[in-house]
């Protein structure tokens, strides 16, 4: 890819955004400033508002309060074909008639370019996604993978300078989705543009993600670096929902500086008194020992080996944990077993509010 490939990337600014549809209060005060030529991600469960968002940077549905700004320019009411802006869907909506080609250059065809510069153009852009060969073709005689980059190619044809991505490797295989979403950040920082990508998925999140803006029901969480979000969450939500498997959580009480629920007494230096409290700690800074010797002891429940490593599930008074292991070990006919936890990796946080609380032991 030459530089002359490289589009004038633009900011984004959303400035306390909010939508009801009806009644129902879907986005909730989003404020979100996104660099130029940043790889931005979306994440969050399903309906937390996370379409909603991107559909109203788009301009395809209405804001109902708040600002958004691309560059300098205030688009809040803007028509969508004049904010620069492509959008890749999730079902790639190609033209099931149209060859590869035809499907790539619409958008040059909507906007009356001549059919010398569309044929340049669509060949260009089809290179890029490698799909030179393929230009004859029907959408249905091509892989998932090839309709996902004939999308991309139509998006990028248009040279904007914003990109929006709703789910785009969601239909396909694990894969596939592995070389997309390398392809996909390759392919962002060549063209150096502007990219707001949507994802229930936090590995694609971790993976692609210059910075991740972690929303739920219609709230953002947290903006922050892959690597932010990851080891200093803010809360419950953000900690539970980052990592595979997830985050272990036992609920207790802190005590004269310890975390304390039924057979286990962490001491926890600096945590100061409180009633409700989730103790966390990730699969990966706890390892199973013996019975009596480590933090706590809980009967052990399944290991499953997935090829690199052993995850050992464990139960404890009703709530599972989880320890990665390293690939040789072998739990054997253990029932009770230890778990020793790191105690530099150790979360605090208030179970009513779900908020981080930090003590001097705690991360
Ligand atoms: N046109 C609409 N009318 C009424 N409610 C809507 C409309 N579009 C979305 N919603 C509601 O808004 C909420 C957010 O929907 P949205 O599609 O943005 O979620 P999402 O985060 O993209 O979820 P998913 O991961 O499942 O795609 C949901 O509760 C949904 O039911
Ligand atoms: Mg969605």
């Amino acid at each position: 890819m030459k530089n002359k490939d490289k589009g004038t990337a633009k900011s984004i600014s959303i400035r306390s955004m909010n939508k009801f549809f009806q009644a129902v209060h879907v986005l909730k005060d989003l404020s979100l400033e996104v660099q130029a030529g940043e790889f931005l991600v979306l994440l969050g469960p399903s309906g937390c508002g996370k379409s909603t968002a991107l559909r109203l940077i788009a301009g395809l549905e209405s804001i109902s309060s708040g600002e958004l700004f691309i560059g300098e320019t205030n688009v809040t009411n803007v028509l969508p074909k004049y904010r620069d802006i492509a959008m890749v869907f999730q079902s790639y909506a190609l033209y099931p008639h149209k060859t590869v080609a035809e499907n790539i250059g619409f958008p040059l065809k909507m906007a009356k370019t001549p059919k010398a510069d569309i044929d340049t153009a669509v060949l260009a852009a089809a290179q890029q996604v490698e799909l030179g060969d393929y230009l004859e073709r029907f959408p249905g005689q091509l892989s998932g993978g090839q309709r996902q980059r004939v999308a991309l190619a139509r998006a990028i044809i248009r040279r904007p300078s914003v990109f929006l991505m709703d789910e785009p490797l969601s239909n396909l295989d694990a894969k596939l989705r592995g070389n997309m979403r390398a392809e996909l950040k390759y392919m962002q920082s060549k063209l150096g543009v502007t990219m707001i990508y949507v994802t229930h998925d936090q590995i694609e999140a971790m993976t692609l993600a210059h910075r991740v803006a972690v929303l739920k029901d219609g709230t953002l969480q947290q903006l922050g670096t892959p690597k932010e979000v990851y080891s200093n969450p803010a809360n419950l939500f953000v900690a539970g929902f980052m990592g595979s498997p997830p985050m272990n959580f036992i609920s207790g009480a802190i005590d004269n500086e310890s975390f304390t629920t039924k057979g286990v007494k962490l001491p926890l230096p600096g945590a100061p008194k409180s009633n409700q409290v989730t103790l966390g700690f990730r699969p990966e800074d706890c390892r199973i020992v013996k019975a009596g010797s480590g933090a706590m002891d809980a009967e052990v429940y399944t290991a499953e080996l997935t090829g690199d490593q052993v995850l050992v599930t464990l139960q404890l008074h009703g709530s599972q944990i989880v320890s990665r292991m390293p690939k040789e070990f072998e739990i054997g006919d253990t029932q009770i077993a230890g778990i020793e936890v790191d105690a530099r990796h150790l979360y605090l946080f208030d179970s009513e509010s779900g908020l981080r609380i930090t003590a001097d032991s705690t991360r």
